[in-house]
This record gives C-alpha cells, sequence and structure tokens, in this order.
C-alpha cells in the first residue's frame, strides 16, 4: 500500500477504545476488573425468560420493524410518561436502536454537517468524540473540574458561536457522576432556546440516582421539539449484552435520526426487544431496588478507596466513581492505570482519555461499583496494599 494511512484521518488518534485495552490487561493477569461498567451479575430471571421464550416461540428472529417493534415503541412511551410526563407517540416519536451507543451516532450522523461545533461537557464518554469526528463536526469541551464537576454556566455561554450547532448532554454523567440539576438544564434549556440550538442527551443512568432525582431536559419549555433523548436498557436492567436502546423527540427529530439509524444496523436484537418491553414494565419496586442496591455499592466502594489514601469524589448517579491519585503521591493516571494490575491485581480506568483538556483529568481514574459485594471487598482489601 502507498504512503497514505489505511485509517480515515477523521479518526486519527482514536484508536483502540481504553475499554478494549483495560478489559484485555484484566483478562492477562487474573486481575479484578473495575474498568469497564457491566455488572457481573444479569437482570430479573423473568426478563431473561421472556427473551428466551421469544426466541423459541420465533417472535424477533426475523429483521423486526426499521423502528422497532410496536410492544417496544408502546412500553418505551409509557416509560417517558410514567416517570417523567413526557408524552410521545409511539408511532413517530420513538426509534428503538442497537443500544444508545448507535442511537448516540445516529443522532450525531443525522443532525451534524461538516464543520457545526458541538459543545459536550468533558470527561465525555468515548464514542461522542468518535462520533463528532465521523459527522466532520468540531466538539468544543465544557471542562467539568474538582472537586465537585458542576458546569460552569458562564463558560458555556462563552463557547456559544455561530458555527454551534448541538449541545450533547449526559446526565447522569460517566464518569463524574454528575447530575444536572432543574437549575442547570433551565440554563442551559435557556441557551438552546437563545441561539436556537438542538440538544443531544444520552441518559442512560437515569435509573442509577442516588441524591437528588434524575431529570430529563426534554421536559422543559421550549425543549421538546429540539432535543432527542436517547436511553437504553443495559444499564437499568443490567443486560449491557442485549444492546437495546431507544431515542424518543419530536417526529422530524425521530425522522431525521431514523435515516442515520436505517444504515447503519438497519435493524437489531429482535427477540431482546420482547423482553425489554417487559423490563419497561416492571413495578416500582424493582427500579427502587436497584437504587438502593447500587447505593450500598457506592459507599462500600467509596469508603474503601478512601481508606487506600484516594481522593473520593462521591458520584449523585451512575456506577462508577471518580477519583485523584494525588493523595497517593502518583500524578499520572494513564501510567497508574497501567500498572495497577501489576501491584496490586485490580484494574480501573484514567479519567484523562476523556478529556481534550488533558491537564484538568491527568490525576484522575474511575472505578466501578457495579460488582458483587464481595467481589469490591477483595478489590478494596488489595487497593489498602498501595
Ligand atoms: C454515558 C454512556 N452512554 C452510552 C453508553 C452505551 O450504552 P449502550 O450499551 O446501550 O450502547 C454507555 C456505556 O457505558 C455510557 O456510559
Amino acid at each position: 500500500m502507498g504512503a497514505r494511512p489505511l485509517l480515515n484521518r477523521r479518526l486519527d488518534g482514536l484508536g483502540t477504545t481504553i475499554f478494549a485495552e483495560m478489559s484485555a490487561l484484566a483478562t492477562a493477569t487474573g486481575s479484578i476488573n473495575l474498568g469497564q461498567g457491566f455488572p457481573d451479575t444479569d437482570g430479573p430471571a423473568e426478563i431473561a425468560r421472556a427473551a428466551a421464550d421469544a426466541v423459541l416461540s420465533g417472535r424477533g428472529n426475523q429483521y423486526p420493524p426499521g423502528p422497532g417493534i410496536p410492544e417496544l415503541r408502546t412500553a418505551i412511551a409509557e416509560h417517558q410518561q410514567r416517570f417523567y410526563g413526557l408524552g410521545y407517540d409511539p408511532d413517530t416519536e420513538v426509534l428503538v436502536t442497537a443500544g444508545a451507543t448507535e442511537a448516540i451516532a445516529a443522532a450525531l450522523l443525522a443532525l451534524l454537517e461538516p464543520g457545526d461545533e458541538v459543545i459536550a461537557f468533558e470527561p465525555f464518554y468515548d464514542s461522542y468524540a468518535a462520533c463528532i469526528a465521523m459527522a466532520g463536526a468540531v466538539r468544543v469541551p465544557l471542562t467539568l473540574r474538582t472537586p465537585d464537576f458542576r458546569p460552569d454556566l458562564d463558560e458555556l455561554r462563552s463557547l456559544v458561536t455561530p458555527r454551534t450547532r448541538l449541545l450533547l448532554l449526559n446526565t447522569p454523567h460517566n464518569p463524574t457522576g454528575t447530575v444536572l440539576t432543574p437549575a442547570e438544564l433551565t440554563a442551559v434549556a435557556a441557551l438552546a432556546v437563545e441561539h436556537d440550538l438542538l440538544v443531544v442527551t444520552d441518559e442512560v443512568y437515569e435509573h442509577l440516582v442516588f441524591s437528588g432525582a434524575h431529570y430529563p431536559i426534554a421536559a422543559l419549555p421550549g425543549m421538546r421539539e429540539r432535543t432527542v433523548s436517547i436511553s437504553s436498557a443495559g444499564k437499568t436492567f443490567s443486560f449491557t449484552g442485549w444492546k437495546v436502546g431507544w431515542v424518543t423527540a419530536s417526529a422530524p427529530l425521530v425522522a431525521a435520526v431514523r435515516t442515520a439509524k436505517q444504515y447503519l444496523t438497519y435493524v437489531s436484537a429482535g427477540p431482546f426487544q420482547y423482553a425489554v418491553a417487559d423490563a419497561l414494565r416492571l413495578p416500582d419496586e424493582y427500579f427502587g431496588g436497584l437504587r438502593t442496591d447500587l447505593r450500598r455499592k457506592r459507599d462500600l466502594l467509596a469508603d474503601g478507596l478512601t481508606a487506600a489514601g484516594f481522593e473520593v469524589f462521591q458520584p449523585q448517579g451512575t456506577y462508577f466513581v471518580t477519583t485523584d491519585i494525588t493523595p497517593l503521591g502518583e500524578k499520572d493516571g494513564l501510567e497508574f492505570c497501567r500498572s495497577l494490575p501489576g501491584r496490586c491485581g485490580v484494574v480501573a480506568i484514567p479519567n484523562v482519555v476523556f478529556y481534550d483538556n488533558t491537564e484538568a483529568g491527568r490525576s484522575l481514574v474511575r472505578f466501578t461499583f457495579c460488582k458483587q459485594d464481595e467481589v469490591l471487598l477483595e478489590a478494596v482489601r488489595r487497593l489498602q496494599r498501595l
């Protein structure tokens, strides 16, 4: 081949995701993997059984409808009504996707032109940078800073230019655990309305909130017609391998996102769609139980990390806790995470990979607590060796 690099230059520098690198390291070293955010126990047995039943009874084994099966679209619309009082038409305002990941990709590819600017809170989930790049758009980070990781709303305002097309939100926020307050969301919404911006909001951790509550920005005045809300079944129901996600938005926005989506996967996860429809209708006790369980795990890991000498930033939501390694005499999170399996048999994620402004994240390290108590206790015991 000639001198031209094989990888499209838009993807230059995106390399292998940190999750692949760190999960491979965990396997190679037999370490406890507190890196990638997937639970080590499956979701409700009756939901797993619903998926198996769907396969065995031939529901969804062939291409399901492009927008998703009607049963699931209806259940998604009911969920938005039940938890947030948001009304969506299952036929025109709901789209089923291959996880939130595809929803993010389809939304950004559909809504952005090359050169458009996208403001996103950094540290950002790694697929945002890749999808903005694939769309030929430009990411403009608003840095969430220690110790509280709140967005500076004046700074946000100052980042808006005539080229700004879209605000990309994530609440509850991975990796910081920040849950945007009604006041913050109101300020973001006012800015969006004033500058006629679109909002894409990734709410996959909507049910994992430990202090306060989750508020969808789509519910604020003037936002329904300009907001693409994204969520998925992975985190809420502990079936991250099923990859069933969804978009709720006005009909014109859903039509735009669907146009991109149909050429990405066309459809996915037929039988799982039936099971997720059941899952979304689980009683309140399920959602409350998930939260209580994860709050206990958060406290268990956060206390253990504090005892091991980390500075711990208590997350309000998600199943991640961000720490600073400076009190351990360490400076570089990437180096620290690469050496951690050898030093004490634990894998974590260096937050710096989620930043453009790398100085702001250099000494920060993320651990997940969606693991069984005994796994967390063993990880904490090992980390005391530091
Ligand atoms: C913020 C955020 N968005 C999206 C996803 C991916 O969701 P899904 O597995 O439904 O594609 C994740 C997974 O870790 C995430 O943390």
